[in-house]
């Protein structure tokens, strides 16, 4: 006993002395593109998102999404650009609004094409991270009243279990629902979205309702998958963002930004845990539901992770929120602020709300279309990734958002967040230069384990 308490105390000494260096990248560290169905398929005639395209003044400069990058015709340049990232992950989403364009009238065809290009990136060596809900919802969905409507939690299961059924035995890696504060931001709260509501009174329901059919999607997956002898990972995708007060001193500033957090960043990422969905605004919003089907239903942590905000609270004027950058902070072409020191502090509170919770980036990227940012941009966030994953953290993939200048929701076309750059009306694919130091990048960390200078 003696003895091997003495050699404990002695290993640990030298341990101490001498530590031995832990990996930054281990070779299982997945290198992933992100991109969404309706960003870039093109022809999603039965979406709320291609009404909501042909209403005058919704899209910048009146663009729509009928065509986007026509990915279907592309899939050989696209996979083959991708082998040249050395992408070994590729985020994508499969689109409701195809797969079931009216109530129960599944489109076989549809998820077959998914299924052929689950399989294919296989044969290539990638792998796939499936998100059942990007956005957009079918038509017949939102007529119904789209997240406000209680039946979307079956309805949605019905596409759900489809799915799962058809391509399940092929994809390890399942989004439910991406940034389904996103979604609420922009369609309830404001009217960036569909539904376009503008009242931040009308979140509680959708809130829940997300909630909800996330849990029951989650459990579907795992029913239909798990007897089969698969062990898929089912998660959200969370846009978390830092809310900083404008003026440090200013208590109403203060207390906006920890309102946002809570109510943005966290309460649904917490209804897993303990199935409360509950934050409270005075005289605003509240919310104070127990939804216990939603408890342990994160197998992984799913964080989209852009920027930060500073706000400010004028009593006075109008808008009363206001949402600001640093001051002299480096911005991105959309006006957001470069803040990869925001992904640390936001790793920091995943690893300590849901420990050992293996984290997947699942967006990075920015609009930059002189790509003049781009890759120190890439190369800051990286570095974040492996300081925590050095510290023991489980992080197990980066997913840049994206492959290829797409569609960019209320902004059109306008915003490029392309490692390839997209000419109009050819859709020609052409890298950037970040692109092509991002293939030699990925090469290098999986021979170093390093990001290279
Ligand atoms: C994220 C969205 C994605 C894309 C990027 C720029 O919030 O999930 O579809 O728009 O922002």
């Amino acid at each position: 006993m003696m003895h091997f308490r003495i050699s404990a105390i002695l290993l640990a000494a030298l341990g101490w002395a001498l530590p031995v260096p832990a990996l930054g990248f281990t070779p299982d560290f997945r290198f992933c593109v992100a991109t969404a169905a309706h960003q870039i398929e093109g022809g999603n005639f039965d979406s709320d998102w291609d009404r909501w395209e042909q209403t005058p003044g919704k899209i910048k400069s009146g663009h729509d999404a009928r065509v986007a990058t026509d990915s279907w015709n592309h899939v050989d340049e696209d996979v083959s650009h991708m082998k040249d990232l050395g992408i070994d992950l590729y985020r994508f989403s499969v689109e409701w609004a195809k797969i079931e364009p009216a109530p129960g009238h599944y489109r076989m065809d549809e998820v077959i094409r998914y299924r052929d290009l689950v399989r294919r990136l296989r044969t290539e060596g990638i792998e796939s991270m499936v998100t059942l809900h990007h956005f957009t919802l079918p038509k017949w969905v939102a007529d119904r009243g789209g997240w406000d409507w209680d039946g979307i939690t079956g309805a949605f299961d019905g596409y759900v279990a489809h799915v799962a059924e058809t391509l399940g035995p092929d994809v390890p890696f399942w989004v439910t629902i991406n940034e389904p504060m996103t979604v609420i931001a922009g369609g309830y709260v404001s009217d960036v979205f569909p539904p376009g509501k503008n009242s931040l009174g009308s979140i509680a329901r959708p809130m829940q309702n997300m909630v909800r059919a996330h849990a029951r999607a989650y459990h579907t997956i795992h029913r239909i998958l798990d007897s089969k002898g698969f062990r898929p990972k089912v998660g959200f995708a969370h846009h978390l963002r830092n809310f900083d007060p404008a003026r440090r001193a200013n208590p109403l500033d203060r207390y906006l930004a920890r309102k946002f957090d809570e109510v943005f960043n966290w309460s649904i990422p917490l209804a897993t845990l303990d199935g409360k969905l509950r934050w409270k605004v005075p005289f605003l919003t509240r919310s104070n539901v127990f939804i216990p089907e939603a408890i342990g239903t994160q197998d992984f942590f799913g964080l989209n992770y852009y920027s930060r905000d500073r706000l400010r609270f004028s009593l006075f004027k109008a808008p009363f929120i206001r949402r600001e950058t640093s001051r002299g902070a480096d911005t991105t072409e959309l006006g957001w602020e470069v803040y990869p020191v925001g992904l640390d502090r936001l790793l920091i509170e995943i690893r300590t709300l849901f420990p050992g919770m293996e984290i997947h980036l699942t967006e990075n990227g920015l609009a930059d279309r002189d790509d003049n940012q781009r890759i120190p941009f890439i190369r800051d966030h990286l570095a974040v990734l492996e300081r925590h994953i050095r510290d023991g953290a489980p992080i197990r993939s980066y997913c840049h958002w994206t492959l290829n200048d797409n569609f960019e929701w209320a902004e059109g076309y306008t915003a490029n967040f392309g490692l390839y750059s997209l000419e109009p009306v050819t859709l020609k694919r052409t890298p950037r230069a970040s692109a092509i130091w991002f293939g030699k990048m990925t090469r290098s960390v999986k021979q170093t384990g390093r990001i290279p200078e």
